[in-house]
Parts: structure tokens; C-alpha cells; sequence
């Protein structure tokens, strides 16, 4: 993908993340890694993704911001450090999407058995430990986690999602927000939930 192809994506999948109400003007960042010039193309920090142009994209380096005429995210060091950890992965997606960061406030992993969705995109979601925001703290455990898992719940905070493309990425985060929003209207109405046998011919059936 050529830079200006690459910062469009950016931007559009910025904009449908923010009409989703999953990102604001402080809260979630979103990155394409082009693997083959080691360029970073990240969100820049505090601003509203509705209003976001190619040119605002930044463009890291490593720890060096090269392009991109606002100041990158808080956050390049969480994308950076998934991007390491999942060399089948190019893009990332940090969102604090409000069901999924629900379980992150109550530092709790997320296995649920009764939605097919989250069965064929799952083995459960895990939640690493509360790491200070903005450093490499927040990225403890992550490597880790996310090489058996496409999301990681950060404790108290959000989530990390790694996929090949920024549309997956958005994808898997769209559905699973969704999975979880339905299970929390039917856990009041009695969950039931598919059976191992079931659950096995779905994963069966995924690979
Ligand atoms: P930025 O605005 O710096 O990208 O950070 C937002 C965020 O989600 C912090 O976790």
C-alpha cells in the first residue's frame, strides 16, 4: 500500500469507529504498520476522529515522529509493542469500546459460551495488570497475551485489537462489542449456553 492509500484508511476507519461511539476525542488510537519501511501510521493524540484528514496522520519511525502535522498518540508504544508480538498482524485498533472495557474495569478475562460469533473469533479475551497510560508500562504482559489472542483486555483502561488489515481489526471489534452487549441483555434472562461438543465443531469448522 502506497503512504497516501495507507493514511486514507486510517482516516476512514478513524471516522467509522467515532459514528460507532467507539472512539472520541480521548479515548482510542488506531494504527497501519507498513512493515516493509517500518513506518508507523498512527492517529494523532487528543483530537476528534470525525475531523481527521491524511495529512494528520502521523507517521513514527521507531520512537521519531516523520510525518504528520499533529503530535502522534500517547499510545504508539502499545501499537508498537503488538505489532512486535504478531508479525501476521499490520494493523492495530486501542479502543475503550464500553461492554468489552466493562469486564477491564473489573480486571476480569472474558469467556463466555453461548454466542457463535465469539466462538468462531475467540479462545477468550484476557486481561493483562493495570499499566500506567502513555508508557511502557501499560504494555506488561502484552506480547505474551496477544500471541494467542487477537484482543487483550488492558485492566482498568481498554482493549488492544491486532488483525492482518485496519478493516478486520475494526471487524472483530465491532462484532465482539456487540456479542457483548446482547450477552449482557440476556444474562438477566438466563443464559444458555452451547455445549462443548458445539463449541469444538465451530472452532473445527473455523480452521
Ligand atoms: P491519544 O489521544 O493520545 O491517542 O490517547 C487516547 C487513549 O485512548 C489513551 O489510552
Amino acid at each position: 500500500m502506497k503512504s497516501e492509500e495507507i493514511k486514507e484508511q486510517v482516516v476512514l476507519y478513524s471516522k467509522i469507529l467515532d459514528q460507532k461511539g467507539l472512539v472520541n476525542s480521548l479515548e482510542g488510537n488506531i494504527s497501519i504498520y507498513d512493515r516493509e519501511n517500518d513506518l508507523l501510521y498512527v492517529t494523532p493524540t487528543s483530537t476528534r476522529k470525525e475531523f481527521l484528514k491524511p495529512e494528520d496522520i502521523a507517521i513514527m519511525k521507531g520512537d521519531d515522529q516523520v510525518g504528520g502535522n499533529k503530535r502522534r498518540s500517547s499510545e504508539y508504544l502499545l501499537h508498537k509493542v503488538a505489532l512486535a508480538a504478531r508479525p501476521d498482524c499490520n494493523a492495530v485498533v486501542h479502543v475503550h469500546a464500553p461492554y468489552m472495557t466493562a469486564y477491564a474495569y473489573c480486571n476480569k478475562s472474558i469467556d463466555i459460551r453461548c454466542s457463535t460469533t465469539f466462538a468462531i473469533l475467540h479462545d477468550g479475551i484476557p486481561c493483562i495488570p493495570y499499566g500506567l497510560p502513555g508508557s511502557l508500562d501499560i504494555t506488561n504482559g502484552l506480547s505474551e497475551a496477544i500471541q494467542g489472542h487477537d484482543i487483550v483486555l488492558l485492566a482498568n483502561h481498554g482493549l488492544v485489537c491486532v488483525a492482518k488489515t485496519l478493516e478486520h481489526a475494526c471487524a472483530v471489534v465491532e462484532a465482539t462489542e456487540e456479542v457483548l452487549k446482547i450477552y449482557n441483555l440476556a444474562k438477566t434472562m438466563g443464559v444458555s449456553n452451547l455445549s462443548d461438543e458445539d463449541l469444538e465443531a465451530i472452532k473445527k469448522a473455523k480452521r
